[in-house]
């Protein structure tokens, strides 16, 4: 699997190890300001290498801008399927898989997860071909109209029964945008809805699909931690950085931040300590996806601007510092490099990532396909960094 990379020859071992090194002797942040050898005396932290169970990369010209950023500190990540056109067949999804290989960097052994897009078309057979690749880990249903291309999706889960039997008895994963989309419904509310309205029922009560497996993506509320808590244990979330580092009042207040923006939105403070503490409470069911999802910046800087963070530049340094700041850097394993392994029944990564907490500013974009994106965080200050990235 997904260990040959530079980073192989650091110390190996099933649990995380950190060395706070000289931390007595001088304080490494200030030590990295003045310039001095962070190594000397940084804080380091060994951990099995990470899985990103949610990412979005694109394609065409765009995704060797940005597979080279998970590559380096991930050994796998769940690519979601909303492309345009969708990734609707293991023929799509392979095509797929091939430009991603393309585009990770010589010597890096990273292996992408395909996800098919559920529409209400798909079949069965879809599903039977999908799973006997060996490559599709799941199928991604996005409620039709509910983010970015999501028009080709689901009008209505009553339509998708035959497809999620197949997959339950295949024992692919179910993935789940969980938002309705009536525009009856506010947008700070829409997560929060779809848990009794569609949600409750694909897990419990005569609807539910038998042995179905699925992962509640990128919760971002108190209620859909109850949920999914109070669920049995084939039902898991992904958490983003975003979602555990900031709350509504970073995007709206003082002004709109149009590259904090994103599906399902930030919601207000106590639902981000519900998120955050989810994260780092060591509990199986919650694991990190990071849902980085690059737009141009023209994209993002309009008067009806796409949703999305690009957060893959510094993801694992994202969780790290969130973690940190709240005592818990020894939760980080579990939840970076156990917990999706394990729900997703394939084998933890045998190699190992190491963090320095040595403060490095973001740059104010990256390059993006002959445009550029701006990254989360941009010319503001991360406490950690992947070694060897
Ligand atoms: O913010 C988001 N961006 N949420 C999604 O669900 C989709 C994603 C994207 O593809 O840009
Ligand atoms: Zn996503």
């Amino acid at each position: 699997m997904a260990t040959a990379r530079a980073l192989t020859s650091l110390p190996r071992g099933p649990a995380a190890r950190l060395a706070r090194r000289a931390a007595s002797r001088r304080p490494p942040v200030r030590a990295a300001r003045r310039g001095l050898a962070a190594a000397a005396s940084a804080d380091e932290l060994t951990i099995t290498t990470p899985d990103d169970w949610h990412l979005h990369v694109r394609d065409a010209s765009k995704i060797a801008s940005v597979v080279p950023f998970t590559a380096r500190a991930f050994g796998r990540a769940l690519i979601m399927p909303n492309l345009v056109p969708p990734v609707r067949t293991v023929q799509d999804a392979a095509a797929y898989r091939a430009q991603i290989l393309a585009a990770v960097p010589e010597g890096v052994a990273f292996e992408p997860q395909m996800t098919l897009y559920l529409t209400d078309n798909t079949s069965a057979a879809d599903i039977e071909a999908a799973a006997a690749s060996g490559f599709v880990r799941g199928c991604k249903l996005y409620p039709a109209g509910a983010t970015t291309n999501s028009d080709f999706g689901v009008t209505d889960v009553s339509k998708i029964t035959g497809a999620l039997e197949a997959m339950a008895a295949c024992g692919l994963v179910l993935e789940v945008h969980g938002e309705v989309t009536h525009a009856s419904v506010d947008a700070f509310d829409r997560e929060r809805v779809f848990l009794d309205e569609t949600l409750r029922g694909l897990c419990e009560g005569p609807r539910a699909v038998k042995g179905l497996k699925i992962v509640m993506e990128h919760i971002t509320t108190s209620e859909a931690v109850a949920f999914c808590e109070s669920q049995g244990e084939n039902v898991a979330a992904t958490i983003t950085p975003q979602h555990i580092l900031y709350n509504r009042n970073a995007m709206l207040v003082g002004g709109i931040r149009p590259h904090l923006y994103c599906l399902p939105i930030l919601k207000r403070e106590k639902h981000r300590e519900a998120v955050a503490r989810a994260a780092m409470s060591g509990n199986k069911k919650f694991f990190l996806g990071t849902d980085s999802a690059p737009h141009p910046r023209g994209a993002k800087e309009s008067a009806c601007g796409c949703a999305g963070v690009f957060s893959a530049h510094a993801a694992l340094p994202f969780y790290a510092s969130a973690f940190e700041k709240e005592g818990e850097l020894e939760k980080l394993e579990g939840f970076a490099s156990f917990h999706g392994a394990d729900f997703y029944g394939v084998a933890r990564n045998a190699g190992t990532t190491t963090l320095r907490k040595a403060p490095w500013t973001v740059p104010e974009t990256y390059e993006f396909g002959g445009d550029v994106v701006v990254p989360f965080f941009a010319g503001e200050t991360v406490d950690w960094q992947v070694v060897g990235a």
